[in-house]
């Protein structure tokens, strides 16, 4: 059956949008539209009738193909006209783009960078995947040696390891710098361990290491800069706590607690023992230490004229007592309700 020209022009004129448009489009011009069946046709003709047919359904194909088009524009320039003659309100406010912020491990880091940054201490960086000998051999923890059960982690090839600490930044700081101490730096960055998790642990958390190296330095220097940066941090408030405790790389090793701000420092809720300090009312913030002669032997230091201190904290356990966040794995969750409030 022959399609009508006239009758299709004037269906094309009668699309009221543009998927009506794009329909009609598929039924006559697609692969088995109308038009194209009756071009395809054509070849079934006995030969004398081609010419003639052929001609005449290629003229009806560039005359819808015609058509299609110009209503396109049409339409387009309706819709165009429309939007331009809908009145512009100037005064309407405008739309507030989404602002994200810093996350609170990163305010509690900036703070303690300023901090340290006012005490003279520069600002120094490791590599997150480090090599064995740095995180660990370096620091007098030896293959065997128990004290990397407390930091185990994954492997990677060669030797080399998500670093498990930021301790290894001291020794490759000290490398390069071993001729030109007195050294003062502390040493932001992500570390990574195989931890069950619990409100205090996660398997990722940032850790500040700080280091000092000059002559005469005491335990005395260590307390009082350590006391320093949490009055700094967290207010007069707090208080601290420092008890012994063991580090293959410090001699003598200490580790520093602040009370708990759940249970404020009475270890008990009700009669249940408090889920964050599990019951202690401290809050383990990090351990710290005189460096161990054998490390800076070790570097090429001769402990006999230098001494120094080291320590390593999780701003998060931080953040967690400055801002009273009760479960330290939410740091890490995509939570906005809860990363908001900062
Ligand atoms: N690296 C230790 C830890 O991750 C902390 C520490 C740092 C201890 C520096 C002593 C000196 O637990």
């Amino acid at each position: 059956m022959a399609l009508d020209e006239a009758q299709l022009k004037a269906r094309i004129e009668g699309a009221a949008d543009e998927a009506a448009l794009e329909a009609l489009r598929v039924e006559l011009l697609g692969r088995k539209g109308s038009v194209t069946e009756q071009l395809k046709a054509v070849g079934e003709l006995p030969p004398a009738e081609r010419a003639t047919a052929g001609s005449a359904a290629n003229q009806l194909r560039l005359a819808v193909q015609a058509a299609l088009e110009a209503r396109g524009i049409a339409l387009r320039q309706a819709q165009f006209t429309q939007e331009l003659s809908t009145p512009l309100d100037l005064t309407a406010p405008g739309t507030q783009p989404a602002l994200g912020h810093r996350h609170p491990a990163s305010l509690v880091l900036d703070e303690l960078i300023e901090l340290y940054w006012q005490m003279g201490y520069q600002v120094a960086e490791g590599p997150e995947v480090e090599t064995e000998w740095y995180n660990f051999e370096a620091l007098n923890i030896p293959a065997d040696h128990p004290a990397r059960d407390m930091q185990d982690t994954f492997y990677l090839e060669e030797a080399h390891l998500p670093r498990t600490h930021t301790s290894g930044i001291q020794i490759r700081h000290l490398e390069l710098h071993k001729d030109e101490l007195p050294v003062r730096i502390i040493a932001p960055g992500k570390v990574y361990r195989n931890e069950d998790e619990d409100a205090r642990h996660s398997w990722t958390f940032h850790q500040i290491e700080g280091l000092v190296v000059d002559e005469g330095i005491s335990l005395a220097d260590l307390k009082g800069t350590l006391e320093a940066m949490m009055r700094g941090i967290l207010g007069d408030q707090t208080k601290l706590r420092l008890r012994s405790n063991y580090f293959p790389y410090t001699e003598p090793s200490v580790e520093m607690d602040a009370t708990c701000v759940v249970c404020g420092g009475t270890g008990k809720l009700g009669e249940k023992d408090c889920h964050l300090c599990g019951g202690s009312g401290w809050l383990e913030l990090g351990g710290a230490g005189m460096i161990h002669p054998q490390v800076l032997r070790n570097i090429g230091i001769d402990p006999m004229v230098y001494s120094g201190f080291a320590f390593g904290f999780g701003p998060e356990r931080i953040a967690a007592i400055k801002y009273g966040v009760d479960d330290v794995r939410e740091f890490w969750r995509p939570n906005f309700a809860f990363l908001e409030q900062f």
